[in-house]
């Protein structure tokens, strides 16, 4: 809130305080935004303040009579008008709208008229009976989807069958149950009747079955029988192994191999990651902790820094969503002046193999070019290492897989384990969007996507933003600004987990 001794009111001429007076720099001058901070937060607050600045809005500090818009963001119109009466305001005097007409009329680059989906709501946001009134929106990047959630017992059946889908290489059939599973993290409270679930989206006839099923039974016929069914292991248990996905392990089970055993009996000739990936099989299938995953920043942080002071790493993937284990460590590495990150990836490795850090590393050079860019696309072009780590272990550690056992029977005490690590690098210019890119989850990325081409006719990678309409890249710095120009509202990687 604004603090009252920090308001000033405009002068009995009409002229805005000299804190506001930034009319002469506005290209709308018949416009002048307040930013309600009540439930925005200072910071949001005051970067949507300067983006709206930046844009050519005038954008005043304190509400006075010059305001004609006040922007406020999961705040009912009760709540608005109750707050501008409580500091001596007139509610009428203004237009009380949302976020969402702020954040549409940036993106147009222009103020846009008013709509009915711009106004506030007349209840009470916090009325208590939210349940009631529930309404979900579509796309998973308009909903905040945090790590617990009510319907776990839901979700994990229909994560079950997408995974299956996947393995399957039914990408169609994947969506929609990861979707489904989405939209069910995302659900409010615990599930215990279908009725609750009238209105959610993207419940498609074969999910919702799954779920009356659970409801009914306790668990679903369907789910239970592909949990046992041998392609299911197998093929989990096979492309398991680091560079093995479902198409090779679908030739493999084919061929009757089923485990790794039955694979090394095959005489089958391995690649050099699956080479990688068998040797250190144990270790890799058990979780990174977040612990580990913080002991390798330090020590790629150290490497980068040997390498290329200044350069700037950032952890991403599920950790930077808050998750306490993940299946891999992600980094993305960039220089605030464009073009120094060129070339680092090798100068790195070749810092970490001297310091016996690595047991297998591919790279790959970054091939991306706006001209042969496909945006909206899925695969992104950086430059790149794919790596196992072989991180050390705190002395008098707990052995903990069945190389441990073998090697303590053989009387070798391992001090070490084996991580999964990638490792990208991207120019400075596009940082907002590989980190966006990079944060996940997979299917809050491909929600973004879905909305950028379908709602605002734009195409979204981890490079660019394209805009088809005005056909020009659109910039940002920030993960915040490529929400604004997408008109959604900004949702922090805490909340990314669908
Ligand atoms: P991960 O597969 O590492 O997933 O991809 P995660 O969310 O960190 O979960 P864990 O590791 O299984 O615990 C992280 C993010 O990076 C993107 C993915 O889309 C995901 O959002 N990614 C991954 C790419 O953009 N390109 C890739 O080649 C791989
Ligand atoms: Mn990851």
């Amino acid at each position: 809130m604004v603090p009252l001794k920090r308001r000033k009111v405009s002068s009995s001429t009409g002229g805005a305080s000299t804190s506001d007076s930034r009319d002469d720099a506005s290209k709308f001058p018949q416009v002048v935004l307040f930013l309600l901070e009540r439930k925005m937060g200072t910071s949001r607050r005051h970067f949507l303040t300067e983006l709206g600045r930046k844009k050519g809005f005038r954008v005043d500090e304190s509400f006075t009579e010059n305001v004609t818009h006040v922007i406020s963001e999961k705040n009912s119109g009760d709540e608005v008008k109750s707050w501008l009466s409580s500091q001596g305001h007139d509610p009428t005097a203004a237009h009380l709208v949302d976020i969402r007409w702020l954040t549409e009329s940036l993106s147009a680059g222009c103020p846009l008229d008013i709509l009915q989906q711009h106004r506030l709501m007349e209840r009470p946001a916090s009325s208590g009976d939210e349940t009631a009134t529930f309404s979900m929106p579509i796309y998973a990047c308009q909903r905040r989807t945090t790590l617990d959630h009510r319907n776990a017992v839901f979700t994990e059946a229909l994560s079950l069958l997408a995974e299956n889908a996947e393995l399957s290489q039914d990408e169609g059939r994947a969506v929609a149950f990861r979707r489904a599973a989405a939209t069910l993290k995302a659900f409010p409270e615990p599930l215990t009747d279908a009725r609750q679930l009238r209105g959610c989206p993207c419940l498609g006839q074969h999910s919702l079955s799954v779920i009356q099923d659970i409801l009914e039974n306790g668990s679903s016929r369907e789910v239970e029988a592909t949990r046992r069914s041998e392609r299911f292991k197998a093929m989990k248990l096979l492309t398991a192994i680091f560079g093995v996905g479902a198409k090779t392990a679908a030739q493999w089970f084919q061929e009757g191999i089923r485990n790794l055993p039955q694979l090394h009996q095959s005489g089958r000739v391995l690649t050099r990651a699956q080479q990688a990936g068998v040797a250190h099989y144990d270790d890799l299938t058990q979780s990174v902790t977040r612990a580990e995953a913080d002991t390798i920043g330090q020590i790629v942080e150290e490497a980068v820094g040997a390498k290329l002071p200044s350069a700037r790493v950032t952890l991403v993937g599920g950790f930077r969503r808050g998750k306490l284990s993940g299946h891999d460590v992600d980094f993305l590495i960039t220089h605030p002046e464009e073009g120094r990150e060129e070339g680092l990836i090798p100068k790195v490795v070749a810092h970490l193999e001297a310091r016996d850090f690595l047991l297998y590393h591919k790279n790959n050079r970054n091939s991306y070019t706006e001209a042969s860019g496909t945006p909206a696309s899925t695969m992104d072009h950086f430059e790149r290492c794919f790596s196992i780590f072989k991180l050390p272990m705190p002395e008098g550690g707990e052995p903990h897989s069945r190389q441990d056992d073998v090697a303590l029977r053989r009387g070798e005490c391992r001090r070490w384990r084996a991580v999964r690590v990638d490792l990208v690098v991207c120019p400075f210019s596009q940082f907002a969007f590989a980190l966006l890119g990079w944060t996940g989850s997979k299917l809050f990325e491909r929600e973004l996507r879905r909305w950028a081409t379908q709602q605002k006719n734009m195409s979204l990678s981890s490079h660019a933003l394209y805009d088809n309409k005005q056909r020009k890249y659109l910039k940002a710095a920030t993960e915040e600004e490529i929400f604004a120009h997408l008109s959604l509202e900004y949702i922090p990687p805490s909340e990314r987990n669908a």
